[in-house]
C-alpha cells in the first residue's frame, strides 16, 4: 500500500514549479482527474474543505488570457513597448498553457478558520503538484493579478464576498529531460539552518 520512503523523498525534492510545457503531448484528462483527486485528501480543519477548483475550457482560457494580458500590458507598458504589443503577447503566451485551473478558498467570517482554511488550500495544492510530478506533469502556482480583478470572478460567476481567488495553476505534461534540468535549479537551506532540537 505505501511507496518506499526515499521514492516519496525523492518525488518531494525533486519537484519543480514548471514554467514551460511540452506542447506535443496531450494532457489527459484521467491525469489531471488524478491530480484533482489528490488535492481532495488534503487536510482540512475542522473538514471545512475550503477550496474549489475550475477547471478551464479553451473559450473561459481565452476569454481569462484577455483579462491576464490587459493587466501585464498595463504593467509592463513603456515608451519602447507599448500596450498593444505587450499585449498581444501575453495573449499569445497565455494561450500556450495546455491548462489551465483556477483555485478558490470560501471565505469563513472567522478569521482564525480563515487562516487555517488557507493552509489547507495551500496543502492541497501542493498534494495536486507533486501527483501532476509523479505523472511528468509540470505546474507553476501562481498567484498574480488575475486573481484580485473582478473580471475574472465575473467569468467563473462567483462572489468576490464568498471566495477568494488563491492561486491560478498553469499545468501541462513536460518533458523527462526537463524535469532533470529544472531539478538542477533546486535550492533550499539545509535543515540544521531551519531545525531547532530542545530538550
Ligand atoms: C503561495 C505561493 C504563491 C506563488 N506565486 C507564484 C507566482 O505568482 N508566480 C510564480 O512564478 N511562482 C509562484 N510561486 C512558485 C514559487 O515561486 C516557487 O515555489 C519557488 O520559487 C520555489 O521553486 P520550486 O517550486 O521549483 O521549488 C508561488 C508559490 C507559492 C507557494
Amino acid at each position: 500500500m505505501f511507496i518506499a520512503s526515499e521514492s516519496l523523498l525523492a518525488l518531494i525534492q525533486s519537484r519543480r514549479t514548471c514554467y514551460q510545457f511540452d506542447s506535443q503531448v496531450e494532457l489527459k484528462a484521467d491525469a489531471l482527474q488524478l491530480c484533482l483527486e489528490a488535492a481532495r485528501w488534503a487536510p482540512n480543519h475542522k473538514l471545512t474543505q475550503p477550496w474549489r477548483y475550475w477547471v478551464l475550457g479553451p473559450n473561459t482560457q481565452s476569454q481569462l488570457a484577455e483579462i491576464y494580458a490587459d493587466n501585464r500590458a498595463r504593467k509592463k507598458a513603456s515608451d519602447e513597448c507599448n500596450y498593444d504589443c505587450l499585449y498581444q503577447k501575453a495573449i499569445a503566451k497565455f494561450q500556450r498553457i495546455p491548462q489551465v485551473i483556477l483555485v478558490g478558498q470560501v471565505l469563513n467570517p472567522d478569521p482564525v478558520i480563515q487562516k487555517e482554511d488557507y493552509a489547507a488550500c495551500a496543502c492541497a495544492i501542493q498534494n495536486l503538484q507533486l501527483m501532476a510530478w509523479n505523472l511528468q506533469i509540470g505546474v507553476q502556482w501562481s498567484t498574480g493579478p488575475i486573481l484580485q480583478d473582478h473580471r475574472t470572478h465575473a467569468l467563473l460567476n462567483s462572489d468576490p464576498s464568498q471566495i477568494e481567488l488563491i492561486g491560478a495553476l498553469y499545468i501541462g505534461p513536460i518533458s523527462a529531460q526537463d524535469q532533470k534540468n529544472l531539478n538542477s535549479n533546486a535550492r533550499r537551506k539545509p535543515l540544521e539552518e531551519i531545525v531547532t532540537y530542545l530538550s
